[in-house]
């Protein structure tokens, strides 16, 4: 007999991403030559977790108190302001004079992604989500009594399936009259593919013509990876931008993670910033996601939020970090060209790919393969009918030599 209520007798994680990492990090532990390529944070050159220095700066001119008092449930001003400021950079003050904007502090873009499934979706209302996706999206998706519904990432030519997800989207506005959508971008998690300019454009024109007889239409942009797009700061902002034009009944929810863009991974602070022409979108989303918020972790960390906002403000110690920023996001490009180079000489191929920390091969017998790739301690994570190589958590060497070691075990027989 189970003591567990109904629901709960099904959960189970199922990600393999924590197992097969956790297994990984041992078998590295007890021999250095392992390749680790499962982690989803960035190391350094000489295999250490890659920190700023700047971020360290910060945290050691903050007072006990801005580290250790409680904080209030949405996060202080100057918290909002410095997330603000840093999302919307040049265009701060038109999306002030032109949009509503509502920000929640929540631990990591985890939080906030489980806040918007929380409050936007009726019981058992479907959300649409890719075909290749951050897996957690559907864990998310069962622990706030929704489901999913899957569009296709990809057309025949590699670009993003803007017809698979029109024709969702409409079936999806027929059956429940609104539509939840999560678009990872750029980075995506995990094949690295990043939307073009020309792509962002038409499905933001798409979300405005299904919501022209006031359909709600939620879109949440999880940016967790917005600040490793090769194109670089100035370039992603220009995407959110856009948002400007939604209409009313329209509502953007970016889920930013402090864990990818100040490598704070284990300290647990994220945000969702809603943006809205329409003033009561942002005050009901600031009075239920409080509630959640209070519901499900009370607050969010003091000591996160001081920290981001004393290194988004300070001007010298924001200097200093984009700098930082900028050395990262070449670490991962170089990589990542090291990696695609060797793969086109050995004829691996990879999905679509522009940036970011994960490359993803599509590969039939994944499990297969994995377990190959353990006999010669190199670890990776498969994930279906896919292998996901995290570039970010390995070397430059060791991104020239993975190719053709899983080209190899790819083609081996029994
Ligand atoms: C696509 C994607 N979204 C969101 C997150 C959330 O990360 P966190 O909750 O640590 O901010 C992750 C973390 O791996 C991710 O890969």
């Amino acid at each position: 007999m189970s003591l567990l209520a109904k629901r709960s007798m099904i959960k189970e994680d199922k990600s393999n991403i924590i197992t097969l990492g956790a297994i990984a990090k041992e078998k590295k532990k007890q021999d250095p030559t392992v390749i680790n390529a499962t982690i989803g944070m960035l190391y350094d050159e000489s295999g250490k977790l890659f920190t700023f220095r700047s971020v360290d700066r910060a945290l050691n001119e903050l007072t006990p108190d801005q580290k250790y008092a409680y904080a209030s449930t949405p996060g202080g001003v100057e918290f909002h302001e410095a997330i603000k400021h840093w999302i919307f950079r040049e265009y701060y003050d038109e999306f002030e004079k032109n949009t509503f904007v509502g920000v929640m502090a929540t631990p990591g873009g985890s939080g906030a992604i489980s806040n918007t499934f929380g409050n936007y979706l009726n019981e058992n209302d479907v959300v649409l989500l890719p075909s290749y996706m951050w897996g957690n999206y559907k864990q998310f998706a069962y622990e706030n009594y929704a489901q999913y519904v899957i569009y296709e990432l990809f057309d025949e030519n590699g670009n993003f399936n803007l017809e698979d997800l029109y024709s969702k989207m409409e079936k999806v506005k027929q059956q429940q009259n609104r539509i939840v959508l999560v678009i990872n971008d750029p980075c995506q998690n995990p094949t690295g593919y990043t939307m073009k300019d020309w792509e962002w454009e038409k499905l933001l024109d798409k979300i405005n013509e299904l919501s022209m007889d006031q359909t709600p239409i939620i879109l949440l942009h999880d940016m967790a990876y917005i600040d490793y797009d090769y194109r670089g700061l100035e370039s992603t902002r220009k995407n959110i931008r856009r948002y400007q034009k939604m209409n009313d009944s329209v509502l953007v929810v970016l889920a930013f993670s402090g864990s990818k863009t100040l490598a704070l991974y284990g300290l647990r602070v994220g945000a969702q910033i809603a943006i809205s022409r329409n003033k009561n979108n942002i005050e009901e989303f600031n009075r239920a996601n409080k509630f959640s918020s209070r519901a499900k972790w009370s607050n969010t960390t003091n000591l996160g939020m001081n920290l981001v906002t004393k290194v988004l403000t300070d001007s010298v110690l924001r200097k200093e970090f984009e700098e930082e920023l900028e050395f990262s996001r070449n670490t991962l490009i170089q990589r990542a060209d090291m990696f695609l180079s060797k793969a086109k000489e050995v004829g691996l191929k990879t999905l679509p790919f522009e940036c970011g920390f994960f490359i993803t091969i599509p590969c039939e017998n994944a499990e297969e393969v994995y377990k190959r790739l353990v006999e010669k301690k190199i670890h990776i994570i498969p994930m279906g009918n896919v292998l996901r190589v995290t570039i970010a958590s390995i070397t430059l060497k060791e991104c020239e030599v993975l190719p053709k070691y899983i080209k190899e075990c790819m083609e081996m027989k029994g």
